[in-house]
């Protein structure tokens, strides 16, 4: 269940097979390769050099590690940029983005689309078939350093062919995105300009379809690389590494292409990245937030439909965070547990050693820089492994009974027109997340329109636009359901509903939002009834034709209920979520267990997982007898138990 990201080229062909073995040592059964070397492969334009490759996969897998190849496309080699320059990606200043770091190229270029196709055929045609082989990883991180959308030439053709494929005149592009409004009418296609540089700010719909435009365009690059590999590479799996917090492409779509998600889990970096108080990044800075790297295992998750892998995993400081400290001694080991209880199949190390030169020569790797010596997160990933030995194989992850229904469109509308500036899907998702697992509750998440038919409880923290699929679903399920603020607000254009929001979702809420006012930091709105709390940053007026359970100080519905589905009026402050997920669960007739801030539990098959992030002690339920860990559960440690006996 172990495995580490290595980079041959980095180091003289003697150190491979000491390499090699010492993985073995440790319990690495799977290193991933390739993924940067481009520049190694292809030297100069079709002179290549699979040599060096050839004897590195056989040095690795002659040792017994099976390979991950990654295909070499996010690093574009200098005499490819010199040659086609068209290739670059754009900044929103409408400068190109250079040579000389990673990621420096558009989905919009065709050379580009040509040249990747070509380097993959290549590959996969050597490797495809390589007994060692097991997996292919797509490009890196796509989305990483802000390339998700770009602002060129190359862009802008891009996005007038895939307008005029979706609108057919502009007549109805016009109408759709509202353009009569500042003059801003066009007379055909080749009018359109990018949704950059302008004066104030440039049309919503504009730039909602700009960012939907992009992210098709991932999905469609990504599937022209997996048609490659699976002609020439049967019985292989695909995967791309996912990002943290990267919500800016659909990656259920993208997944769509792949036999299984896998995601990069760098907890501590997370912390300075996301928007957490000062407080909390304190408090969480060695150890990170106990739902950081649980939130993203469970909704990669579900982008694999089931299956995912942690493809990099933190092994100690890493360098590219505002600040980077060191790990508490046993997070990493923590981590890994906790991303199997998760239900990884794999968790790989980034990287095996730490780099004593360029960008990353100060993010540490399982061993020291240069040395064959452990670093102390490779330490610890042997203590891993040999708690893998002693457990055994894990049973299989099965539902959770709690869903969470995720919209990655809902993070470019809010982005786009946040009404408060501090309205962030990504934020209120994370808080939604963290109440349920406060409740000691697993959770899934869940795309939007797919089947409920698994839960008892379902949320929707926000879907700004309402598609007759997931209309549908909330419509069927027998579920307890929750629906968040701004639900139903925009149509597909990015219009309010004629009907006023929740727009689709009117008659199942049996809410009319009327107004709404967004509250700067520092305000609040006080809530009283059933639940008790405050409205913080963003607050509805509602009419309610259903039961209202609790109000804001002025009188106003905050919660209401139709039959089974509740509606929040408001983004809720701590306290005010708490409250309405802890009825929600009791509603949904399920049995929580609530464990305090430090502290997480997750289930896999019927084994009960216990993390402590501390920096307190905590006490494993009475009669439970933990068959890895201790009773009193330490801070950093884990403790499992068989469910039978809790
Ligand atoms: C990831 C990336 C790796 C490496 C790592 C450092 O984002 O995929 O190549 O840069 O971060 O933490």
């Amino acid at each position: 269940m172990l495995g580490v990201c290595y980079y041959p080229e980095h180091w003289h062909e003697d150190r491979w097979p000491v390499d090699a073995r010492r993985m073995r040592e440790l319990g690495i059964s799977f290193v991933r390769i390739g993924e940067f070397a481009w520049s190694r492969l292809e030297p100069a334009r079709d002179a290549f050099d699979f040599g060096w490759l050839d004897r590195a996969m056989d040095v690795l897998t002659g040792a017994g590690l099976q390979v991950v190849l990654g295909t070499p496309t996010a690093t574009p080699p200098k005499w490819l940029v010199d040659e086609c320059p068209d290739i670059l990606p754009y900044g929103r200043d409408g400068r190109p983005r250079g040579f000389g770091s990673r990621r420096h190229y558009t989905f919009s270029s065709q050379t580009y689309w040509r040249e990747s196709a070509r380097i993959v055929e290549h590959l996969a045609r050597r490797y495809g078939d390589h007994d060692g082989l097991v997996g292919w990883q797509t490009d890196n991180e796509y989305g990483c350093h802000d390339t998700t959308q770009s602002f060129g030439p190359e862009d802008l053709k891009a996005f007038r062919n895939w307008l005029r494929l979706r609108y057919q005149s502009i007549d109805q592009l016009n109408e759709a995105w509202g353009n009569v409004f500042w003059s801003m009418e066009l007379s055909g296609f080749e009018d359109v300009t990018l949704p950059i540089l302008t004066v104030t700010e440039p049309s919503p719909a504009a730039r909602l379809d700009f960012w939907r435009f992009h992210s098709e365009q991932i999905a469609r690059y990504d599937r022209m690389q997996c048609d490659i590999i699976r002609k020439h590479s049967k019985g292989r799996w695909i995967t791309h590494n996912f990002m943290g917090f990267t919500l800016d492409f659909d990656h259920f779509q993208v997944a769509d292409n792949l036999d299984l998600a896998s995601w990069d889990s760098y907890p501590i970096g997370f912390v300075e990245k996301f928007p957490f108080t000062e407080e909390e990044r304190n408090r969480w800075a060695q150890t990170s937030h106990p739902d950081i790297a649980a939130f993203h295992h469970d909704l990669y998750r579900a982008v694999g439909r089931g299956r995912f892998w942690v493809m990099e995993q933190q092994p100690g400081p890493v360098n590219w965070a505002p600040w980077n400290p060191v790990p508490k001694p046993g997070m990493v080991r923590l981590w890994t547990l906790e991303a199997l209880a998760h239900g990884a199949e794999v968790v790989s190390y980034f990287r095996w050693r730490q780099a004593p030169f360029a960008q990353e020569q100060m993010h540490a790797g399982l061993n020291l820089p240069g040395l064959d010596e452990w670093s102390p997160g490779g330490r610890e990933a042997r203590q891993v492994a040999e708690d893998l030995v002693r457990l055994g194989s894990l049973p299989e992850t099965g539902p959770a009974s709690v869903a969470i229904i995720f919209d990655y469109q809902s993070h470019w509308t809010t982005s786009v027109q946040p009404q408060g500036a501090d309205f962030r899907y990504a934020e209120l998702c994370f808080r939604w997340y963290e109440a349920l697992r406060r409740l000691g509750l697993d959770v899934d998440f869940v795309r939007p329109g797919a089947s409920l038919d698994a839960y008892r409880l379902v949320v929707l923290p926000l879907a700004t636009e309402v598609g007759e699929d997931l209309r549908a679903a909330l419509e069927a399920t027998k579920a307890t359901v929750l629906i968040g603020a701004r639900s139903g607000s925009r149509d597909r254009h990015f219009r309010l509903p004629a009907e006023l929001p929740p727009g689709p979702l009117s008659a199942l809420t049996g809410n009319r939002v009327i107004q709404v006012s967004t509250l700067r930091p520092g305000l609040s709105h006080g809530v009283r009834g059933v639940v008790e709390g405050a409205a913080i940053r963003w607050r509805e007026d509602v009419e309610a034709a259903g039961e209202v359970l609790a109000r804001f100080e002025d009188g106003e519905p905050a919660l209401t209920r139709k039959q089974d589905i509740f509606y929040l009026a408001c983004w809720p402050d701590e306290m005010l979520l708490q409250a309405v997920m802890s009825l929600l669960a009791k509603e949904a007739g399920l049995s929580v267990m609530p464990v305090p801030e430090h502290v997480r539990l997750r289930r896999r098959g019927d084994l009960i997982f216990a993390f402590n992030y501390g920096p307190g002690d905590w006490t494993l339920p009475q009669g439970v007898e933990p068959i890895l860990g201790e009773r009193v559960l330490k801070p950093q440690a884990v403790a499992l138990w068989r469910r039978s006996s809790d």
